[in-house]
């Protein structure tokens, strides 16, 4: 997970050593995780997520940014979700990928030990208990991060064009684009009614065990193209 002050910290040291450094990484919520489906449980008192506002994009352009690590999108306030104990305002969203091209993994999630192409993170922050992502950051259930599995399928997603078609804007560490604003619900997955639901942590460090993780079920598809966009 991106959108964390000490980012660049981490690519200068192993993962392994990550707990040296940050405390929390060697915790036990640590995410990703490998979602191992017969070891889940049907829970009754999960509901269906909300999302609220995801398709009222407005005229202002989003930022795009490049964070040395990730492409990030920056999320009006205005966005958000229902289905847990508080309100979650959207922060912002950003995509993880492999370099091994379609079939090669790239996704941080793992379902019974097998890896998506890649994955997007939609991150909100508990604006009822916080006041902003900062505060919220370092908290017991602070955070609440969409993980959407994304695999190679046959047909282009315009949906994802949106952010693929700009990223050679971003191409190097601390470069910002503004680019148009577009629909972000067309992004996710149509059944937002079966998830696996976690408690766990930021994917990097300071690895803060604040995030309650949605990882839906449903994968999106974007084409062969379209992969090879993300990867170049
Ligand atoms: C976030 O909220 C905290 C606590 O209310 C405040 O001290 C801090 O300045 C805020 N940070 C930002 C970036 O707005
Ligand atoms: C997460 O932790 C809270 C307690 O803080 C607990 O009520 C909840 O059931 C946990 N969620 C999952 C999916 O384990």
């Amino acid at each position: 997970l991106a959108h964390v002050p000490t980012v660049y910290l981490f690519r200068l040291i192993g993962q392994s050593e990550w707990s040296e450094h940050f405390p929390d990484c060697g915790g036990t919520s640590q995410s990703p995780v490998d979602v191992i489906t017969t070891q889940t449980k049907y829970e009754p008192s999960l509901i269906p997520v909300t999302p609220l506002g995801y398709s009222q994009h407005g005229n202002q352009p989003f930022t795009l940014s490049n964070n040395g690590h990730t492409v990030i999108v920056e999320l009006p306030e205005w966005m958000g979700f229902r289905g847990l104990p508080w309100f979650f305002t959207a922060a912002q969203l950003h995509l993880h990928w492999g370099n091994g091209g379609p079939g090669n993994g790239g996704s941080e999630h793992t379902i019974n030990g097998r890896s998506a192409d890649a994955e997007l993170h939609v991150v909100h922050y508990n604006s009822e208990l916080y006041t902003n992502m900062s505060a919220a950051m370092t908290q017991k259930d602070g955070l609440a991060v969409f993980g959407i599995l994304i695999e190679t399928g046959d047909e282009t997603n315009p949906a994802f064009n949106n952010i693929l078609n700009h990223m050679s804007r971003v191409r190097y560490a601390d470069q910002k684009a503004f680019i148009p604003a577009f629909d972000v619900q067309s992004l996710f997955p149509e059944d937002l009614g079966r998830y696996y639901r976690y408690n766990g942590s930021l994917t990097t460090p300071p690895c803060y065990q604040s995030v309650i993780w949605t990882v839906f079920h449903e994968r999106v598809q974007i084409s062969k193209a379209q992969v090879s966009q993300l990867m170049s």
